[in-house]
Protein backbone atom coordinates (compact mmCIF):
# COMPACT_ATOMS: atom_id res chain seq x y z
CA UNK A 1 0.00 0.00 0.00
CA UNK A 2 1.12 3.34 -0.84
CA UNK A 3 0.99 6.43 1.46
CA UNK A 4 0.72 9.69 0.35
CA UNK A 5 1.72 12.19 3.26
CA UNK A 6 0.14 15.38 3.14
CA UNK A 7 1.96 18.35 4.86
CA UNK A 8 -0.40 21.09 4.72
CA UNK A 9 -0.44 20.99 8.46
CA UNK A 10 3.61 22.01 8.20
CA UNK A 11 2.40 25.46 6.58
CA UNK A 12 -0.91 25.75 8.80
CA UNK A 13 1.57 26.18 12.03
CA UNK A 14 3.87 28.08 9.91
CA UNK A 15 0.98 30.49 9.28
CA UNK A 16 0.27 30.81 12.46
CA UNK A 17 3.12 33.15 13.15
CA UNK A 18 3.31 34.49 9.29
CA UNK A 19 6.91 33.04 10.51
CA UNK A 20 9.46 31.05 8.09
CA UNK A 21 9.22 28.27 9.85
CA UNK A 22 8.02 25.07 9.98
CA UNK A 23 9.28 24.69 6.38
CA UNK A 24 7.03 22.42 4.18
CA UNK A 25 9.95 21.22 2.14
CA UNK A 26 12.06 20.31 5.11
CA UNK A 27 9.00 17.90 6.43
CA UNK A 28 8.80 17.03 2.59
CA UNK A 29 12.31 15.65 2.57
CA UNK A 30 11.88 13.96 5.83
CA UNK A 31 8.78 12.37 5.18
CA UNK A 32 10.20 10.75 1.75
CA UNK A 33 13.05 9.53 3.67
CA UNK A 34 10.93 8.13 5.98
CA UNK A 35 8.80 6.02 3.25
CA UNK A 36 6.07 8.44 2.25
CA UNK A 37 5.68 7.36 -1.55
CA UNK A 38 3.96 10.92 -2.39
CA UNK A 39 3.39 14.65 -1.29
CA UNK A 40 0.26 15.94 -0.99
CA UNK A 41 -0.25 19.47 -0.74
CA UNK A 42 -3.52 21.64 -0.79
CA UNK A 43 -2.79 25.41 -2.91
CA UNK A 44 -6.36 26.52 -1.12
CA UNK A 45 -8.00 29.63 -2.74
CA UNK A 46 -7.21 31.90 0.04
CA UNK A 47 -3.78 30.55 0.84
CA UNK A 48 -4.39 29.95 4.57
CA UNK A 49 -1.43 27.20 4.70
CA UNK A 50 0.59 26.49 1.55
CA UNK A 51 0.87 28.99 -0.89
CA UNK A 52 2.31 29.46 -4.76
CA UNK A 53 5.96 29.72 -3.10
CA UNK A 54 5.90 26.61 -1.67
CA UNK A 55 4.22 25.00 -4.70
CA UNK A 56 7.22 25.68 -6.64
CA UNK A 57 9.47 24.67 -4.13
CA UNK A 58 8.45 21.09 -4.08
CA UNK A 59 8.01 20.56 -7.33
CA UNK A 60 11.64 21.76 -7.21
CA UNK A 61 13.16 19.32 -4.66
CA UNK A 62 10.05 16.30 -4.29
CA UNK A 63 11.73 12.95 -5.40
CA UNK A 64 8.49 10.59 -5.17
CA UNK A 65 5.45 11.86 -6.77
CA UNK A 66 4.23 15.43 -6.15
CA UNK A 67 0.60 15.30 -5.51
CA UNK A 68 -1.56 18.81 -5.76
CA UNK A 69 -4.93 18.76 -4.55
CA UNK A 70 -7.06 22.11 -5.73
CA UNK A 71 -10.71 23.04 -6.76
CA UNK A 72 -11.37 23.09 -10.44
CA UNK A 73 -11.28 27.44 -10.03
CA UNK A 74 -9.54 28.66 -13.67
CA UNK A 75 -6.90 30.33 -11.76
CA UNK A 76 -5.66 27.21 -9.92
CA UNK A 77 -5.92 24.83 -12.96
CA UNK A 78 -3.75 27.27 -14.78
CA UNK A 79 -1.29 27.71 -11.26
CA UNK A 80 -0.98 23.71 -11.47
CA UNK A 81 -0.76 24.07 -15.62
CA UNK A 82 2.08 26.34 -14.97
CA UNK A 83 3.91 24.02 -11.82
CA UNK A 84 3.29 20.34 -13.28
CA UNK A 85 2.70 18.30 -10.09
CA UNK A 86 2.82 14.57 -11.17
CA UNK A 87 -0.80 14.57 -10.06
CA UNK A 88 -3.68 16.99 -9.44
CA UNK A 89 -6.47 15.88 -6.82
CA UNK A 90 -9.62 17.65 -7.58
CA UNK A 91 -11.33 18.52 -4.56
CA UNK A 92 -14.46 20.90 -3.56
CA UNK A 93 -13.50 24.12 -1.80
CA UNK A 94 -15.54 26.48 0.64
CA UNK A 95 -13.87 29.25 2.14
CA UNK A 96 -15.77 28.65 5.16
CA UNK A 97 -14.83 25.18 6.08
CA UNK A 98 -12.03 24.08 8.02
CA UNK A 99 -11.04 21.23 5.81
CA UNK A 100 -12.44 19.52 2.99
CA UNK A 101 -15.57 18.63 3.58
CA UNK A 102 -17.62 16.12 1.17
CA UNK A 103 -16.66 14.98 -2.33
CA UNK A 104 -17.07 16.51 -5.60
CA UNK A 105 -19.92 16.94 -7.01
CA UNK A 106 -18.78 15.56 -10.51
CA UNK A 107 -22.81 15.01 -11.63
CA UNK A 108 -23.44 18.33 -10.89
CA UNK A 109 -20.53 20.31 -11.92
CA UNK A 110 -19.78 17.80 -14.67
CA UNK A 111 -18.65 20.06 -17.81
CA UNK A 112 -16.33 22.22 -15.61
CA UNK A 113 -14.88 19.23 -14.27
CA UNK A 114 -14.39 17.02 -17.22
CA UNK A 115 -12.96 20.31 -19.04
CA UNK A 116 -10.03 20.93 -15.75
CA UNK A 117 -9.62 17.33 -16.45
CA UNK A 118 -8.94 17.75 -19.32
CA UNK A 119 -6.38 20.61 -19.60
CA UNK A 120 -4.52 19.13 -16.80
CA UNK A 121 -4.03 15.82 -18.71
CA UNK A 122 -3.06 17.91 -21.57
CA UNK A 123 0.06 19.26 -19.82
CA UNK A 124 0.95 15.44 -19.17
CA UNK A 125 -0.65 15.76 -15.23
CA UNK A 126 -2.38 12.59 -13.80
CA UNK A 127 -5.57 13.77 -12.80
CA UNK A 128 -7.75 11.70 -9.81
CA UNK A 129 -11.11 13.15 -8.54
CA UNK A 130 -11.90 13.05 -4.70
CA UNK A 131 -15.88 11.68 -4.51
CA UNK A 132 -17.68 10.11 -1.83
CA UNK A 133 -18.21 6.43 -2.10
CA UNK A 134 -21.34 6.79 -4.21
CA UNK A 135 -21.50 4.97 -7.15
CA UNK A 136 -23.31 7.46 -9.49
CA UNK A 137 -20.55 9.77 -8.50
CA UNK A 138 -17.92 6.95 -9.37
CA UNK A 139 -19.38 6.46 -12.89
CA UNK A 140 -19.24 10.02 -13.65
CA UNK A 141 -15.48 10.55 -12.19
CA UNK A 142 -14.91 7.86 -15.39
CA UNK A 143 -17.39 9.59 -17.68
CA UNK A 144 -15.38 12.95 -17.20
CA UNK A 145 -11.96 11.17 -18.14
CA UNK A 146 -10.24 10.98 -15.22
CA UNK A 147 -8.18 7.75 -14.36
CA UNK A 148 -7.86 7.82 -10.95
CA UNK A 149 -9.90 8.28 -7.82
CA UNK A 150 -9.80 9.26 -4.44
CA UNK A 151 -12.56 7.85 -2.16
CA UNK A 152 -13.84 10.03 0.90
CA UNK A 153 -13.07 8.23 4.22
CA UNK A 154 -14.63 10.82 6.60
CA UNK A 155 -17.57 9.39 7.05
CA UNK A 156 -16.11 6.12 7.75
CA UNK A 157 -13.68 7.95 10.26
CA UNK A 158 -16.34 9.84 11.72
CA UNK A 159 -18.49 7.41 12.21
CA UNK A 160 -20.46 6.28 15.58
CA UNK A 161 -20.19 2.93 16.93
CA UNK A 162 -19.74 -0.95 15.10
CA UNK A 163 -23.07 -0.66 12.92
CA UNK A 164 -22.50 2.44 11.13
CA UNK A 165 -18.70 1.52 10.83
CA UNK A 166 -19.57 -1.53 9.11
CA UNK A 167 -22.41 0.19 6.78
CA UNK A 168 -19.42 2.59 6.05
CA UNK A 169 -16.77 0.30 5.47
CA UNK A 170 -18.93 -1.60 2.93
CA UNK A 171 -20.05 1.23 1.17
CA UNK A 172 -16.25 1.68 0.60
CA UNK A 173 -15.31 -1.95 -0.13
CA UNK A 174 -18.41 -1.72 -3.25
CA UNK A 175 -16.92 1.78 -4.28
CA UNK A 176 -13.89 0.72 -4.90
CA UNK A 177 -14.38 -2.33 -6.33
CA UNK A 178 -16.51 -0.73 -8.85
CA UNK A 179 -13.90 2.17 -9.41
CA UNK A 180 -11.65 -0.85 -9.93
CA UNK A 181 -13.86 -2.55 -12.64
CA UNK A 182 -13.99 0.52 -14.72
CA UNK A 183 -10.46 0.59 -15.18
CA UNK A 184 -9.17 3.33 -12.58
CA UNK A 185 -6.30 3.66 -10.40
CA UNK A 186 -8.16 3.53 -6.65
CA UNK A 187 -7.10 5.62 -3.32
CA UNK A 188 -8.85 6.66 -0.12
CA UNK A 189 -8.03 9.58 2.39
CA UNK A 190 -9.33 11.39 5.21
CA UNK A 191 -9.71 10.98 8.68
CA UNK A 192 -7.60 8.30 8.44
CA UNK A 193 -5.58 7.93 12.18
CA UNK A 194 -3.34 4.96 13.60
CA UNK A 195 -6.74 3.51 14.82
CA UNK A 196 -9.25 3.18 11.83
CA UNK A 197 -6.69 3.08 8.98
CA UNK A 198 -5.39 -0.68 9.06
CA UNK A 199 -9.60 -2.13 7.88
CA UNK A 200 -9.54 0.39 5.31
CA UNK A 201 -6.03 -0.40 4.10
CA UNK A 202 -6.83 -4.10 3.80
CA UNK A 203 -9.38 -3.43 0.65
CA UNK A 204 -7.42 -5.00 -1.91
CA UNK A 205 -8.68 -2.80 -4.82
CA UNK A 206 -7.40 0.77 -2.94
CA UNK A 207 -3.48 1.61 -4.05
CA UNK A 208 -2.53 4.39 -1.77
CA UNK A 209 -3.79 6.23 1.15
CA UNK A 210 -3.19 10.11 1.62
CA UNK A 211 -3.40 11.07 4.98
CA UNK A 212 -2.32 14.30 6.90
CA UNK A 213 -3.96 15.19 10.22
CA UNK A 214 -2.78 12.54 12.43
CA UNK A 215 0.81 11.93 11.07
CA UNK A 216 1.45 15.44 11.47
CA UNK A 217 -0.16 15.14 15.22
CA UNK A 218 1.94 12.16 16.33
CA UNK A 219 4.63 13.83 14.44
CA UNK A 220 4.68 16.71 17.01
CA UNK A 221 5.63 14.23 19.90
CA UNK A 222 7.67 11.16 18.06
CA UNK A 223 9.46 13.53 15.09
CA UNK A 224 7.86 13.58 11.71
CA UNK A 225 9.75 10.91 10.47
CA UNK A 226 8.97 8.41 13.00
CA UNK A 227 5.40 9.28 12.54
CA UNK A 228 5.47 8.16 8.75
CA UNK A 229 7.60 5.51 9.12
CA UNK A 230 4.47 3.91 12.07
CA UNK A 231 1.79 4.82 9.60
CA UNK A 232 3.36 3.08 6.83
CA UNK A 233 4.41 -0.12 8.28
CA UNK A 234 1.07 -0.08 9.66
CA UNK A 235 -0.98 0.28 6.21
CA UNK A 236 1.42 -2.56 5.22
N1 LIG B 1 -7.38 13.46 0.83
C1 LIG B 1 -7.97 14.64 0.50
C2 LIG B 1 -8.55 14.77 -0.86
C3 LIG B 1 -8.00 15.72 1.40
O1 LIG B 1 -8.59 16.87 1.06
C4 LIG B 1 -7.38 15.56 2.66
C5 LIG B 1 -7.34 16.73 3.61
O2 LIG B 1 -6.51 17.72 3.12
C6 LIG B 1 -6.78 14.33 2.96
C7 LIG B 1 -6.81 13.29 2.05
C8 LIG B 1 -6.09 14.09 4.27
O3 LIG B 1 -7.03 14.15 5.30
P1 LIG B 1 -6.52 14.11 6.81
O4 LIG B 1 -5.75 15.36 7.04
O5 LIG B 1 -7.80 14.04 7.60
O6 LIG B 1 -5.66 12.89 6.95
Amino acid sequence: MRLGVNIDHIATLRQARRALEPEPAFAALLAEKSGADSIVVHLREDRRHINDNDLYVLRGIVRTRLNMEMSISKKIVDIACAVKPNQSTLVPEKREELTTEGGLDVIKNFSKIKEAVLKLQDEGIDVSIFVDPHLNQIRSVSKAGARMIELHTGRYANAKGKMQELKCLNELRSAAKFAKSLGMNVFAGHGLDYNNVTRVAVINEIEELNIGHSIVARGVFVGLGRAVKDMKELIN
